[in-house]
Order: C-alpha cells, then structure tokens, then sequence
C-alpha cells in the first residue's frame, strides 16, 4: 500500500543534476511545501503535498518545519578496528608524520595487531554502535572496507563481521577488501604478499560471497604502481569491482584507477592538473575524503578544479582510527565546501548519488520516482541552514526504506 509523507518546507529533490561536473545551486531542484509518495521501499511520486494528499489515503504527517534531502552515502570508511590511535594523534600534534609512524612500525600496523586480537563479538559490537551514530547523522548507507587484518584469516574475519552486522544495522552496509593496504611484518617482499592474496584470498571472497569490491593503497610507502596494477588486473580479471586508495601522498594511484576503469579514485590530495584531467575525463568518481586532511593536517582534495574540469565528485569520511577519526559526514562536507568553494548543489550531490556513483548504485540518492525511499529531514526552513550550521544540525527524522527510523 502507498503512503504519503509530508509537507515538507523543502524537498532538495536534486532530479535533474548531472553525475559529472560542476553544479549550481539551481539543480538542487527544491520542491516547497511539497510530499513524497511511497511505495513498499520505494518512492512512488514527488510533488505537492495537498495535490498528493488529495489522492492518498494513508498520510504520515509532518509537524513543524523540515527540509526533506536524499539518505547520505558514505562511500568511503575503515569502519571495523580494534584499539584506538589516540597516541598516534598526538604525535602527529607535535609535528610527527603520519608516513613515518606507520614506518617506525605504528600507525596502521598498530591497528592491525589491536583487530587481530579483537573477537568478532567485539568487532561487530563496535562496528554496530558506529553504524547506529552514522545512522543517526543520516547516513544510510555505508561502505566499510577491511584491512587491517593483512592475512587470510583475519581479513576474511573483517569481512565476516560486515556481513554479520547487516542484521542489526538499519543502514546498507557495502563491504570493499582491502587486505592490500599495507605489507604486513611478515612479509619481506611486497609482491609476494599480493601474490598471496590474489591466489588464497581473492577467490575465498567471491564462493563466500563477502564482496565484489577490492581496494589498495596506491603510494611508494604501501603499494607501488606497478604492483598495484598487476593485483587489480587480476581482480578485475576475476570480476571485482576496483576502488582505489590514490594519489594520497604521491600521484600515479588515479592514472592506474582510470586505466582500469575503478569505480572510484578517493583522497587526491596530491594530484596535480594532469591527474584532474585524466580523472575528468573519465567515469571514475573523483572521492574526496576532508577528514583525512581535517586528520592529518594536510591540503584537502582539489575539489574545486576536479568539478570545474568536468569529474564527477564525491565526498566521504574515511571514517578509521588513524587518519580520519571524526566520522561526521556533514561536518567534514560543509568545512570541504568553505575552504575549496564548493555550491550547495556540489556538496548535497558529492554525499548522495554521486557518492552511490562510486560504489556503483543507481537506485539512490536522488529523491524521484524509482529510488529507495531513504531520506532525511531537518528541522530548518531553509536548505542553506544545514551546511551553513557546518553539521552541527542533525537530522529529526530519518527514513531507510521507506520506514520511519525510531532511534537506535
Ligand atoms: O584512507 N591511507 C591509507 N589508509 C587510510 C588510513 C588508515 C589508517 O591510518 O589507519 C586512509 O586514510
Ligand atoms: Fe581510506
């Protein structure tokens, strides 16, 4: 049976804005005093609410003044850890670099050793509760990528505990393999380790059915390019999609994740002119991550340049307990926009279909006919409120699947 929910002071519908390129704020194609009509999961129609209602027989009334956006989309975060990097933090406040940490033997291998040594309960019980606090900033759905079990064992753990964690999670959680992040201790050789994985891992993955995706960290420090493009190759070769950790210290990571068609380039923070042409050039989602650069005291992504050339951009969280331990979406978006000067339009579209883009989902984001009925509501009367609270304002009333979420 079809419900209709509303009126909303607002609904930022975003239905005509293109996936790639720059955006005014004249493609947020706002829709006032309007509602949403569902279906089971999905929308049915969008329009104005007492024309809607005069056709509707069951009515979810909205009091008070709301701005209706599309669900949020992470599309980007290291969810599942154990242990905490607190130290690490502030080191780097005292000027240490996160690049040398992690060669001193800290950093990302302190991660590992804590969710190596963490039970599934424990992951998964944590994984829950920050899935819950996602859920609750409005974001729902998640990619959540493994990696800091660097062997079979533990990576296949990982992503044992994403699945698991489905049942008690309201959000859609993506899980992506990235057992390429860095080279474990014991491994000498580099090339040897991918070896390893491509021959035991990469199969396990596709008979288990854990995931379709597989990521690395492209950078002279976990992954060099040629390396990394002989382990995508073959992943590709096996059917996964690609994403690719790229071009975060050192270029090459996004030349490789256009050459191979990867679904997504994410961090960017060094790519020059030629790597924003490249990826504008091409449909790879250009993702940029401000809590890594919010994390690590570092040049945000240039956003700005990739819009104007003509890429498709997306914006995400990195949400670890390293680089990027904030995990708020809007806040890390709307301090992204200030600094690179991003419109409205930009920033909503870069956390919702742009952001479901990179993780190759075209039935959200957008507040049209035909999508999964996931959205949000704000108690504002005016869309510029929410970035203009830099996040601060969390969303009143959330819908994932068309199903009204009750706090979790
Ligand atoms: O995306 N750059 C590599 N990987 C993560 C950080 C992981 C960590 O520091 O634990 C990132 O920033
Ligand atoms: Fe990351």
């Amino acid at each position: 049976m079809s419900k209709l929910i509303g009126p909303f002071k607002e609904i930022v519908t975003l239905s005509e804005a293109p996936e790639k390129g720059a955006l005014e704020d004249s493609e947020l194609h706002i829709l006032r005093n309007g509602g949403v009509l569902i279906e089971e999961e999905k929308i049915l129609k969008v329009g104005d609410f007492d024309t809607l209602k005069s056709e509707s027989k069951s009515v979810e009334e909205i009091t008070g003044d709301q701005v209706l956006l599309p669900g949020l989309i992470d599309c980007h975060t290291h969810m599942v850890w154990g242990g905490s990097r607190a130290r690490d933090y502030t080191l780097r406040m005292s000027g240490e670099s996160y690049e040398k940490i992690l060669e001193q033997g800290g950093g990302i291998f302190d991660s590992v050793e804590k969710t190596r040594a963490a039970t599934s309960d424990e992951l998964r019980s944590n994984l829950i509760k920050r899935a819950n606090r996602h859920l609750m900033d409005g974001v729902t759905t998640i990619e959540v990528k493994s990696g800091y079990g660097l062997d079979v064992e533990n990576e296949l753990k990982i992503l044992e505990v994403v699945k698991d964690a489905k049942a008690d999670v309201i959000s859609d959680l993506i899980p992506t393999c990235l057992a390429a992040h860095v080279c474990p201790k014991e491994f000498d050789d580099k090339r040897e380790f991918l070896k390893y994985l491509e021959n035991d891992l990469l199969p396990q993955l596709l008979v288990k059915g854990l995931t379709n995706r597989i990521d690395i960290f492209v950078e002279p420090s976990a992954f060099p390019m040629e390396m990394a493009e002989d382990y995508l190759q073959k992943a590709k070769g096996l059917g996964f999609d690609l994403t690719i950790h790229a071009d975060q210290f050192h270029i090459g990571g996004s030349q490789i994740a256009v050459e191979l068609g990867a679904k997504s380039a994410d961090h960017l923070e060094a790519s020059t002119e030629r790597e924003v042409k490249i990826l504008a050039q091409s449909d790879t989602v250009a993702v940029a991550l401000p809590g890594a650069s919010i994390g690590l005291g570092m040049n945000f992504t240039p956003a700005r340049k990739l819009l104007d050339a003509g890429a498709s951009l997306a914006i995400s969280t990195d949400w670890n307990p390293g680089s990027a331990p904030m995990g708020d979406l809007l806040v890390q978006a709307s301090i992204l926009g200030i600094y690179e000067k991003l419109s409205s339009s930009e920033i909503f579209a870069g956390v919702t279909f742009r952001a479901a883009k990179a993780l190759g989902l075209d039935d959200r984001g957008k507040i049209v006919s035909g999508m999964k009925a996931d959205m949000v509501a704000f108690p504002v009367n005016d869309y510029r409120e929410i970035l203009y609270n830099q996040g601060k304002i969390k969303p009143q009333i959330i819908w994932k699947n068309g199903t009204r979420v009750s706090h979790v």
